[in-house]
């Protein structure tokens, strides 16, 4: 069995849930606190053993791969000024290989996969999209790839919703179940609610075969005009078993404003740096918000 070394990270979305900010800045360059979202993805895939990432960029993506840059400029400022902490924070991992490649235009998440082929070659891959962030004692990748080192299938990792959310998801149907993991019946595409297979919801997190690229070479576009990625999976699904496997750990779904907004907060309620004072700063907003209302 050929082990998962091999990231693709796709980053090549538009971003319109964040307009107007993602006009001329990435979506996976806003911050949490202080540090992009992009950063977690790639932490994560590090401290699953993945030693190199490919990151599929598109138009107006360029700030993405200066973050990952060394900035000798910033690096000597910082020596200057004795700022050894800051200087750690901003220098490149050693541990890990960046490369990109570009989507041309955005056809879909599943041609965005499909644009790393070459890089990825004829290995087992992991896929992590920028949307979700997960925070767990084993990294989310990492619980799919000892997985599939069980398996030698390809896995996609999900997480329980609430009913109402379906429609946000692509959602499993799921044939057995035997503890976390289930085999794959079905993949929906964000279902209503009523003809919701299940509450078992994809988050952006996978483990694939490279078969996966032909059936991407011919496929369809789907849902939204795009070449959607689940839709491949499921054809995949015919020639090999799929799995699902339901990932342990807090999952902070980025990819929309609420989202965004609840997963800063949490962050900043936990971050020691601010001891206490976000709490505090909240239950002033809170009071003033609610006089607010009284005197309205
Ligand atoms: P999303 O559906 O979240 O799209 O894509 P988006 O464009 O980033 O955001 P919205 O919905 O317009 O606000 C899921 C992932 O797939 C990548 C995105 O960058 C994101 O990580 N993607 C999507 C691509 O790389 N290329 C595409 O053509 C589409």
């Amino acid at each position: 069995m050929k082990r998962v070394k091999k990231a693709i990270i796709p980053a090549a979305g538009l971003g319109t849930r964040f307009l107007p900010a993602t006009k001329a800045m990435p979506k996976e360059m806003l911050p949490i606190i202080d540090r992009p979202t992009i950063d977690y993805i790639v932490e994560e895939a590090k401290r699953s053993g993945i030693e190199d990432i490919i990151i599929v960029t598109g138009k107006g993506k360029r700030a993405i791969e200066d973050h990952f840059d060394k900035n000798i400029e910033l690096e000597d400022n910082l020596i200057k000024k004795g700022k050894h902490a800051l200087l750690e924070k901003i220098q490149p991992s050693s541990n890990v290989e960046i490369h990109y490649i570009r989507q041309k235009e955005p056809r879909g998440l599943g041609n965005a996969v499909w644009c790393a082929r070459k890089f990825i070659g004829d290995e087992p891959f992991a896929v992590l999209l920028g949307d979700d962030i997960v925070r767990a004692e084993t990294p989310g990748i990492k619980q799919l790839i000892m997985q599939f080192e069980k398996l030698d299938s390809s896995i996609i990792g999900v997480q329980e919703i609430p009913i109402e959310e379906t429609e946000r998801y692509g959602i499993v149907e799921s044939d057995k179940k035997q503890g976390r993991l289930h085999s794959v019946k079905k993949l929906v595409e964000k279902p209503k609610m009523e003809a919701a297979p299940s509450t078992l919801a994809i988050m952006g997190r996978y483990v694939l075969t490279p078969a996966i690229f032909d059936l991407l070479e011919n496929q369809v576009p789907g849902a939204g005009g795009e070449i959607q990625l689940t839709d491949a999976i499921n054809r995949l699904n015919e020639l090999e078993q799929v799995y699902a496997y339901q990932l342990e750990g807090n999952r902070y779904d980025v990819g929309d404003k609420m989202g965004f907004l609840r997963t800063t907060v949490d962050f900043a309620l936990e971050n020691s740096e601010f001891s206490g004072q976000v709490e505090q700063m909240l239950r002033e907003l809170l009071e003033k918000y609610h006089s607010r209302e009284v005197v309205r």
